[in-house]
């Protein structure tokens, strides 16, 4: 007999471009075209479809920023109005949405709970699987719409309190303190809100982006490419370092002992959630713009000394640690100044970041090949097979 009784020919591994440690983590690795969003990490500058994010954060609200992403345009007054018309009328949850909410067991983190119900937005979208490019911008304006509903119902039903129908006379920023307090914002909290939307709607291919444009390129469904980006932020090392820096800053309690909670964590070699980036080196161009509207809020009772402790904290982890504050920083008291509860911090990057995960998604389909990396192979080769018994 030949061939299939031979001596099996010992395997040859594949010749893959070796990877240099120095691009451990994809670190500077271009892993597509996008003309969505532009980071220069060494001039901390960000740039939505060309427009500065600090000119974006004077004068844009969040509808406008989240045309831009979509329509790759800023809109003129009368789309802006058609949009925001369409944003408004799409926001209320099925009843039936807000029913099955109360079978989700409270505890559960809200991240969690937010991953499941975006995807079981699903349900209610009879057209779900179609592909085309219309039928997916369609169903993205409508999940932007509807996310701070999801949000600020869950956060009512866990609670026990009756949901909040949202107000059509509201704009974005404002319907969702609306509908998560009861409450209608004041001009300073809907203009917190406003900013923190806009400067968090979109940052190329961070993480939670990546994840969903790989999703995308299988040509998987917009909802699936939009629960495998909550999933990727949900981690602290990602979006869930907002959350992680609020217990840090409650942990160290008082201005004064700032200096020896960091030299404990120096010396422990804790990470300081909050700091550090991949692509900026030089400063988080958000965080100072964050910085100064949290100094602007945090005047609530009680509130006082967070924004100080805040201050010291960035002061000691520049100065120790050369590390720059990131957008999670200064977006934790900004959060917990709003009255948002800690765990919902999270939930609320996911409110802005949908906008830019949507673009993204769209972008991906449009012009797509399937995202499959090769992985330098490390383990064992041409093992002899040891039957169960004799393992
Ligand atoms: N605290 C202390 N040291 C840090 C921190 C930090 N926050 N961030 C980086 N470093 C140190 C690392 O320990 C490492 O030191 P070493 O070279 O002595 O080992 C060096 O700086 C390089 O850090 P890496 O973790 O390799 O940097 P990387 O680019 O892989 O990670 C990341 C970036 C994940 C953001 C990191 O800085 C970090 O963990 N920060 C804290 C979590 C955080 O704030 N995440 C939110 C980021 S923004 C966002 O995703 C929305």
């Amino acid at each position: 007999m030949t061939g299939l009784m031979d001596t099996p020919k010992p395997i040859t591994v594949p010749t893959v471009a070796k990877s240099s440690p120095a691009h451990a983590g994809l670190e500077d690795t271009v892993a597509g075209e996008s003309s969505i969003c532009f980071i220069d990490g060494h001039r901390s500058r960000l740039i939505y479809r060309g427009y500065s994010i600090d000119d974006l954060a004077k004068s844009a609200t969040f509808e406008e920023v989240a045309y831009l992403l979509l329509f790759k345009k800023l809109p003129a007054q009368s789309e802006l109005k058609s949009f925001s018309d369409q944003l408004k009328s799409q926001r209320a949850l099925p009843n039936q949405f807000i029913e099955r909410m109360s079978s989700i067991p409270k505890e559960l983190h809200p991240m969690s709970v937010l991953r499941t119900l975006v995807s079981a937005l699903s349900f209610y979208d009879p057209d779900a699987e179609l592909m085309n490019h219309d039928s997916n911008l369609k169903r993205a304006v409508r999940v932007i719409a509807q996310a701070p509903a999801v949000i600020a119902a869950w956060d009512r039903v866990r609670k026990g309190k009756k949901t909040v129908d949202p107000r059509s006379d509201l704009n974005h920023a404002a319907n969702f303190l609306w509908m998560l307090h009861g409450k209608e914002p004041d001009a300073l909290f809907s203009q917190a809100m406003e900013l923190y939307l806009v400067l968090l709607a979109d940052h190329e291919l961070n993480a939670s982006t990546f994840a969903c444009r790989v999703t995308a390129s299988t040509l998987s469904d917009y909802y699936s490419g939009m629960t495998s980006a909550i999933g990727a932020l949900k981690g602290p090392l990602h979006g869930g370092a907002n959350e992680q820096v609020l217990k840090m800053i409650l942990e160290v309690g008082e201005v004064s002992h700032v200096e020896e909670y960091l030299k404990k964590a120096f010396a422990e070699k804790k990470k300081i959630m909050g700091f550090g980036h991949r692509v900026y080196k030089v400063m988080d161009p958000r965080s100072p713009l964050l910085k100064e509207m949290s100094e602007k809020i945090c005047v609530k009772p009680g509130n006082e000394n967070l924004f100080q402790i805040t201050e010291k904290i960035e002061e000691i982890v520049c100065s120790v640690k050369k590390l720059p504050s990131n957008v999670d920083f200064f977006s934790a008291t900004l959060l917990y100044s709003l009255g948002i509860p800690v765990d919902l911090f999270t939930p609320m990057f996911v409110l802005s970041r949908i906008s830019g995960w949507s673009a993204h998604y769209l972008e991906q389909i449009s012009d797509n090949r399937l995202l499959r990396p090769r992985a330098e192979y490390t383990g064992a080769l041409d093992l002899p097979f040891i039957p169960l018994e004799n393992r």
